[in-house]
C-alpha cells in the first residue's frame, strides 16, 4: 500500500475523535496543532510495520495516533524553546496563545498520547508503554543537549550525531517498532525495524537541518535561517568548520556567538560561507549515507520484496522532501 493511503486512513481516523472541550483554552491548542497538517510520518511509520508484519494496519490506529499526538507535544514545547514563530505556515501556538499555555496543552497532549495505549490487552500495552517511556525520556535527552550545545563551542560532529539520535531518531525507530509489537511479531524483526529507523532518523533530521537554511520560505512552512539566528550547532555548521579556511571560520565562529535583534546580515553571511564551502553538497552526501545504512538493514529482514520496497520507497520519498 502506498504511503497516501497509509496518510489518509490515519488522518480520518484523527478527524474522528473530538478534540475540543471544557476547558478551550487547554483543548483548543491541541485541535490547532494537530489539524495544521504535518507529513505524519511517525504514524504512517507505524500502519506500515504494523501492515508488514500482521497484514493488519487498522488494529495500529491507537498506537499511531499516540506516536504522532506525542510529536505534536514535542513541536509545541520544542517552538518554545526555539523561539520559533512558524509551524507548518501558521503562527506557532505560544504566538498564537502564550507560553503557558503551550506548556500546559503540550503536558496534556504528552498524557494524552498515553492513553492510547489503553486500547490495547496487557502483554502489548506493557510492551508499547515501556519502550514509549523510554523514547520519550531520550528525546529529553537530546532536546536538551541541543540547547546546551548553544552555548558551547567545541561541539563535534560525533556528539552531533548522537545529538539527533537522541532528539529525532529514536521516535522514527519507535514508531516503526511500535507497528512491529501491535502486530505481535518476533522480537528480532521488531529490533531490525527499530535499526532501520534509527539510520533514517538521522538521514531525516539532517535533512531537516539542511532546509532550515536552504529550503524554500514559500513552502517550507518554518523560519528560514531559524537555526542560524539561534547559533545551533547542526551538520551545517559543525562541517563548515571543518573545512573552511581560517577567515571563514573565524567569521563562523564569531557570528555564533551572537544573539542579535536584527538577523538579516548574519542569515545572509553564515548562508553564504555554508554555500562557498559546499556544505549543501556535503551534508546530501551525508544524508545519502544513512539512508543506505538504513537500506541495508533492510536486506537482513525477513519479510517480502515487495514489503521492503515499500519502506525503501518512503525513504526515498523522505530523503527528496522539500517540506
Ligand atoms: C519536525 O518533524 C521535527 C523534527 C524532528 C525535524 P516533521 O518534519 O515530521 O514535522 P511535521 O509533523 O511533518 O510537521
Ligand atoms: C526537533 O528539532 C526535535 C524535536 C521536536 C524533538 P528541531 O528544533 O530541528 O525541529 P524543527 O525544525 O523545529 O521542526
Ligand atoms: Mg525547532
Ligand atoms: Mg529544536
Ligand atoms: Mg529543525
Amino acid at each position: 500500500m502506498n504511503i497516501l493511503h497509509y496518510q489518509q486512513e490515519f488522518l480520518a481516523y484523527l478527524e474522528s475523535k473530538q478534540w475540543v472541550k471544557e476547558p478551550k483554552n487547554l483543548y483548543e491548542p491541541i485541535d490547532y496543532i494537530l489539524q495544521l497538517g504535518g507529513k505524519r510520518i511517525r504514524p504512517v511509520l507505524t500502519l506500515m510495520a504494523a501492515d508488514i508484519f500482521a497484514k493488519d494496519y487498522k488494529k495500529a490506529m491507537p498506537a499511531a495516533l499516540a506516536v504522532e499526538v506525542f510529536h505534536n507535544f514535542t513541536l509545541v514545547h520544542d517552538d518554545i524553546m526555539d523561539d520559533a514563530p512558524l509551524r507548518r505556515g501558521k503562527a506557532t501556538v505560544h504566538e498564537k496563545w502564550d507560553i503557558n499555555t503551550g506548556i500546559l496543552s503540550g503536558d496534556a497532549m504528552l498524557i494524552l498520547a498515553y492513553q492510547y495505549f489503553e486500547n490495547y490487552k496487557p502483554v502489548v500495552f506493557q510492551k508499547l508503554a515501556k519502550l514509549f517511556g523510554k523514547t520519550a525520556l531520550e528525546v529529553c535527552d537530546g532536546q536538551q543537549l541541543d540547547v546546551d550545545f548553544e552555548t558551547r563551542n567545541d561541539v563535534s560532529i560525533d556528539e552531533y550525531i548522537n545529538m539527533i539520535r537522541l532528539k529525532t531518531s529514536v521516535l522514527v525507530a519507535a514508531a516503526l517498532k511500535m507497528g512491529a509489537i501491535v502486530a505481535e511479531t518476533e522480537e528480532e524483526n521488531a529490533d531490525l525495524i527499530y535499526d532501520f529507523g534509527l539510520n533514517l532518523g538521522l538521514a531525516f533530521q539532517l535533512q531537516d537541518d539542511y532546509l532550515d537554511t536552504f529550503g524554500n520560505p514559500d513552502t517550507f512552512g518554518k523560519q528560514i535561517g531559524g537555526d542560524i539566528i539561534e547559533n545551533k550547532k547542526t551538520f551545517l555548521y559543525l562541517k563548515a568548520l571543518e573545512v573552511a579556511n581560517e577567515h571563514d571560520k573565524n567569521k563562523l565562529q564569531f557570528f555564533y556567538k551572537q544573539k542579535l535583534k536584527d538577523n538579516s546580515i548574519k542569515i545572509e553571511e553564515v548562508t553564504r560561507i555554508f554555500e562557498i564551502n559546499d556544505i549543501p553538497e556535503l551534508i546530501k552526501k551525508q544524508i545519502e549515507e544513512y539512508t543506505e545504512k538504513s537500506f541495508s538493514t533492510l536486506a537482513s529482514m525477513d519479510i517480502s520484496e515487495e514489503n521492503k520496497t515499500g519502506l525503501k520507497n518512503f525513504g526515498l520519498w523522505l530523503m527528496n522532501r522539500t517540506v
